[in-house]
């Protein structure tokens, strides 16, 4: 076993990364590398199917909802069945939280973690070309194995996320993982079917200049996060808005920049989900010297009190959500005040 402390190569490749670290993971049974390998590849196969959805009519609507009521895409649908496929019959899994079913899906009684999975996000991106993504988060169940799943294995706060990650599907794939210990990124090469280390402990620039927010809602948004988005604009930041959540985060990640999704008059929760998609990334930010908030609180603090509860979200470089923070709580003062 190599020692855990050395930092790896560049190119080396997925496999040998997580067999090298496996000793630094919490419990180190193996059983979470095996938890990794098996979403790694699935992701494989959901890129296939993305990479062709053109040509075998896999663009477009479903005509179902989602646990939200959103329209689900027939790629939404793919990748739910792919993903919970591959957790169910690796057996390191007991119970799985998605985003495109109502309820928890009880898979292993022995085994030891639960996984909450977004298997396709910004699907309303799918017909048009632009990345999407995959976004996972892994927990270890509280209850003792052989039993039921408890509420409390499932509902369990992001501060105790043994690993998060996702997967982009842009203009290469990558892996970009966090186990507790610094953030990794794996470019995926097609033509070997694998991942190699492609960008090391990735951190995020403390400052940033990219601000990431839908500003077709600018007149929902409360006082304090119009005055974040003036802002923003007085200094001259540049606004980007893919409208994919993983593509957003991944460029604020490696450039500097915030990604909010507020509360709005339609979502006064926001629209993002806590289990799958704010906690992964939030683990991920902090992991990579950046931080996340609902505008005033910790993401990874907030214990969830529903599987598919919304959270507003504010993440990324560090300074830059400490800022929306102080504006959101200026303006509350000066409310109050009134
Ligand atoms: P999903 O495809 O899982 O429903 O979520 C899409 C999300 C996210 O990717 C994106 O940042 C956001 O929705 C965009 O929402 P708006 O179009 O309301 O800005
Ligand atoms: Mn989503
Ligand atoms: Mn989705």
């Amino acid at each position: 076993m190599e020692d855990s402390r050395i930092a790896l190569p560049i190119g080396t490749a997925l496999d040998r990364f997580i067999k090298s670290r496996q000793t630094a993971f919490p419990f180190a049974t193996g059983e979470l590398s095996q938890l990794l390998r098996d979403i790694a590849l699935s992701g494989k196969v959901v890129n296939r199917e993305i990479n062709r959805a053109g040509l075998i009519n896999l663009a477009g609507a479903a005509g179902s909802e989602n646990s939200t009521g959103e329209q689900q895409q027939n790629l939404d649908v793919l990748a739910n069945i792919r993903f919970s496929r591959s957790l169910e019959k690796g057996g390191e899994v007991c119970a799985i939280v998605s985003e495109e079913e109502d309820e928890i899906i009880e898979v292993n009684r022995n085994a030891h973690y639960v996984v909450a999975i977004d298997p396709l996000d910004g699907s309303s991106n799918i017909d048009v070309n632009v990345s999407i993504g995959t976004l996972f988060s892994i927990y270890r169940r509280v209850s003792p194995e052989g039993g039921p799943i408890s509420m409390d294995d499932v509902l369990q706060p992001g501060k105790d996320q043994v690993a998060a990650g996702y997967i982009l599907y842009g203009s290469s794939t990558m892996l970009v993982f966090t186990t507790g210990r610094g953030v990794n990124g794996f470019t995926y090469d097609p033509s070997l079917g694998e991942y190699f280390l492609s960008h090391q402990n990735m951190q995020i620039p403390k400052d940033g200049s990219i601000y990431s927010i839908n500003e077709g809602s600018y007149h929902s948004f409360s006082q304090g996060v119009k005055d974040f988005v003036e802002d923003c604009r007085e200094k001259g930041y540049t606004g980007r808005y893919i409208g994919s959540l993983v593509a957003d985060f991944h460029r604020n990640l490696l450039k500097g920049g915030i990604y909010v999704y507020p509360s709005i008059s339609k979502s006064p929760n926001g629209k993002l989900r806590l289990m799958y998609e704010c906690n992964t990334l939030a683990m991920l930010a902090e992991e990579a010297g950046g931080m996340a908030t609902d505008g005033t609180n910790r993401i990874l603090d907030i214990v969830p009190s529903d599987i598919h509860q919304q959270v507003p979200f504010f993440v990324g470089s560090k300074h830059m959500v400490e800022r929306a923070r102080e504006l959101i709580e200026d303006a509350k003062m000066v409310r109050s005040s009134q």
